[in-house]
């Protein structure tokens, strides 16, 4: 087992190092890396869902004012590689989804690119389509991998049958959107076969692995910077097509930089987004409410273009263990735009319906719904045998319960009414796994007054540039006002993505292992020059036991007697991640996640219009996320903890925890206070009526 590292500024709270910078406008998005003359691209997008372009006439958008380019399929740079459709763009006239690019104008000003978009005329062949997500849709199937996809123990069916308590429901989960508020942007420079790109993305030399064979190039031919970016929620976990349209585009006018940055409409068909999902849960348990059966049988919506499951089942296998399991996972591939990553991916989803169901469990059999979990705790990993790292739920549970007040609480739906509003609290569990991604190199440099620290990592507004100064620092043994940190570039060592919630394993193990290097190659009193570096392997704890992280959610809602509208009263996260290494950017972190919770319980859904095949709210002011008058006072805690699994750092990823179960906790508040049990999500105001 690793020593935990003695911490000083590992710990303690520290204001963003480039908070300042950014209240000042000072920080650089990629879209502001213009240069010198740069020019503006503009898509066109097919205005129907399948078919083919069979011809884009582009001779007035070529004729319009400040155009330079119009790129089209006809003169598209060849790829090559194709088998990724939704990054292989512009290959041929297929059309998968409404909204897809068709080809993109590039002129002197965004708004000239804008109006020549216009102006290219699409003769299309239509033929019928079908977005229309549905969990018996006849083409449900099991993913491309299937392994991740079934897991069945015993006879759930058998079990069920003789189950003494049965619950049976089916719970839905809507299209839900990223919308970071930097939307995905990207500026192109071609310079000779040397490909410069400013990306708005969460890890650059992942994005350079996945374009490069696509491009045809070397990965060395391609730099990618990114010194910040404006949140991403998994959505810049991976290129979407909107940086190969640009990167094409850009290919015409060598030594030009192209900017685009997508529109928040655009993002709604373009940038990946939560799928939709149905889950027919079905739990049966004994008299004591220990679980005997679980059955999770889900289906998620996904695209011809590519395919992409939300593995609502993944929780599931290891929240709650019973005899008899049957979790299975399917697909409703449509001609619909791509989903993709969206905080918590997996775990998001399928606590919706897991934990919504163990609070009707906890109705059914008379119990608390802190007890029922309690009782239903595995002692090992229900699927894998292996021990957890420290499996701390029922800490979580019990500290959240006296921190919320709990106690004392009437079971009763309905039990307790002040002038007009219905009051209720729920708790759900909270889970999210804590991995390491092998490959990142970190680089200490010994300078004149401090050390230069280098690793490619990415802040989407998380905390990097200030939580791995802190690491550098105690690696190092000297204060964080010496460490000066470099991230955020393709030209800095490897570094694995900002996504999963590995950042902080990953890129904190390749700081610790570099900073031990160093000391031990240059003693304690290193010359100016002198320099480091190591990469970071696999975390060897993942082979003993099942690392994940864990929370328990807390929520008090009211709801009117005469109009049904609900309010969130108050929440209250406390959460298990291993030691915390900034107590302020930890705690923005688990707040952003509860409160993207709060729009999956109560605000966010796609609605896609079965007749065109495109989301029809694609904006803000239809697809409501939670703003300040949705969000009381939250409050979040976390466990006192060093994980001696999680390496010498001692911490877990915290990125995605925060999101998982928060909306079953509000759904189930909304249960406790009106009686209604909601299993669709959003819980939209007639929902209690
Ligand atoms: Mo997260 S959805 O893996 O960025």
């Amino acid at each position: 087992m690793a020593e935990l590292l003695p911490a000083s500024a590992i710990g303690t709270d520290r204001v963003r190092s480039d908070g300042a910078d950014k209240v000042r406008g000072r920080a650089r998005y990629a879209y502001e890396h213009p240069g010198p003359d740069p020019l503006y691209l503009f898509p066109v997008q097919a205005t129907i869902a399948r078919g083919r372009a069979l011809v884009l006439n582009t001779s007035a958008a070529v004729a319009a004012d400040g155009v330079v380019h119009v790129l089209t399929p006809d003169n598209a740079p060849p790829l090559a590689e194709t088998d990724d459709r939704e990054l292989a763009i512009l290959r041929d006239a297929e059309i998968g989804f409404r909204g897809q690019y068709l080809g993109a104008v590039v002129a002197t000003t965004p708004e000239q690119a804008r109006r020549a978009a216009d102006l290219v005329e699409v003769t299309y062949e239509t033929e019928p389509h079908d977005t229309d997500f549905r969990p018996d849709h006849p083409s449900a199937r099991l993913p491309e991998d299937p392994d991740s996809a079934e897991y069945i123990l015993g006879d759930v069916d058998a079990a069920l049958a003789g189950a003494h308590i049965v619950v049976d429901a089916v719970y839905d989960t809507p299209m839900e959107h990223n919308n970071p508020m930097e939307p995905h942007t990207t500026v192109a420079r071609w310079d000779d076969d040397e490909l410069t790109l400013w990306l708005s993305t969460q890890g650059a030399h992942p994005a350079r692995d996945m374009i490069a064979p696509i491009l045809g190039l070397d990965r060395e031919q391609i730099r990618i910077i990114n010194p910040h970016v404006g949140g991403g929620f998994g959505s810049k976990g991976i290129p979407h097509a909107d940086l190969m349209l640009t990167a094409l585009a850009a290919r015409a006018v060598p030594g030009r930089r192209v900017a685009y940055a997508v529109s928040r409409q655009q993002m709604f068909a373009l940038t990946g987004h939560r799928p939709a999902t149905s889950q027919h849960v079905r739990l049966g348990a004994d008299r004591e409410g220990r679980l005997t059966a679980i059955g999770f049988d889900a289906v998620s919506m996904s695209s011809h273009t590519k395919e992409f499951p939300e593995l609502a089942i993944k929780p599931v296998r290891m929240m709650y263990a019973a005899e008899h399991r049957r979790l299975t996972q399917k697909v409703v591939p449509l001609d619909a735009p791509v989903p993709s990553w969206m905080r918590g991916p997996g775990e998001a989803a399928g606590m919706v319906g897991m934990e919504i169901a163990m609070d009707e469990l906890a109705v059914a059999t008379g119990l608390d719904p802190i007890e029922v979990r309690v009782r239903n705790e595995p002692a090992r990993h229900p699927d894998t045998g292996l021990p957890f790292n420290r499996r701390r739920l029922i800490d979580c549970l019990r500290t959240g319960a006296d921190r919320f007040g709990w106690s004392g609480r009437d079971p009763a739906p309905r039990s307790r009414r002040e002038n007009g509003w219905l009051i209720g609290t729920g708790v759900a569990a909270a889970t999210y796994p804590a991995l390491r991604q092998p490959g990142s190199i970190a680089r200490i440099r010994r300078t004149d007054d401090g050390y230069r620290v280098d690793i490619g990592a990415a802040d989407i507004g998380t905390g990097t540039w200030t939580v791995l100064a802190q690491v550098a620092a105690d690696g190092l043994g000297v204060p964080v006002e010496q460490i000066d940190l470099g991230i955020g570039d393709t030209d800095l060592p490897n570094a694995t993505v900002a996504g999963g919630s590995t950042g902080m394993a990953s890129w904190g193990a390749a700081i610790l292992l570099a900073a031990e290097e160093f000391r031990r190659e240059h003693g304690a009193d290193p010359a100016p020059g002198a320099e480091s570096q190591a990469e970071a392997g696999e975390n060897p704890a993942e082979e003993e036991v099942a690392m994940h992280s864990f929370g328990a959610q807390f929520a008090q809602v009211s709801i009117n007697e005469l109009t049904g509208e609900i309010r969130l009263d108050r929440m209250l996260g406390v959460f298990s991640a291993g030691r915390i290494v900034n107590p302020r950017t930890a705690r923005s972190q688990f707040l952003g996640g509860m409160t993207m919770g709060v729009g999956m319980a109560l605000h966010e859904k796609g609605e896609m219009d079965p007749r065109f095949g495109h989301v029809v709210n694609h904006d803000l002011a239809d697809y409501h996320v939670p703003v300040n008058a949705d969000i009381p006072e939250i409050e979040v805690e976390w466990l006192d903890e060093s994980d001696p699994h999680a390496g010498p750092l001692g911490a877990r990823g915290i990125g995605e925890i925060g999101i998982v179960g928060a909306a079953a906790s509000i759904v189930n508040a909304a249960y406790h206070a009106t009686g209604v049990r909601v299993r669709e999500l959003p819980a939209f105001g007639d929902a209690f009526l």
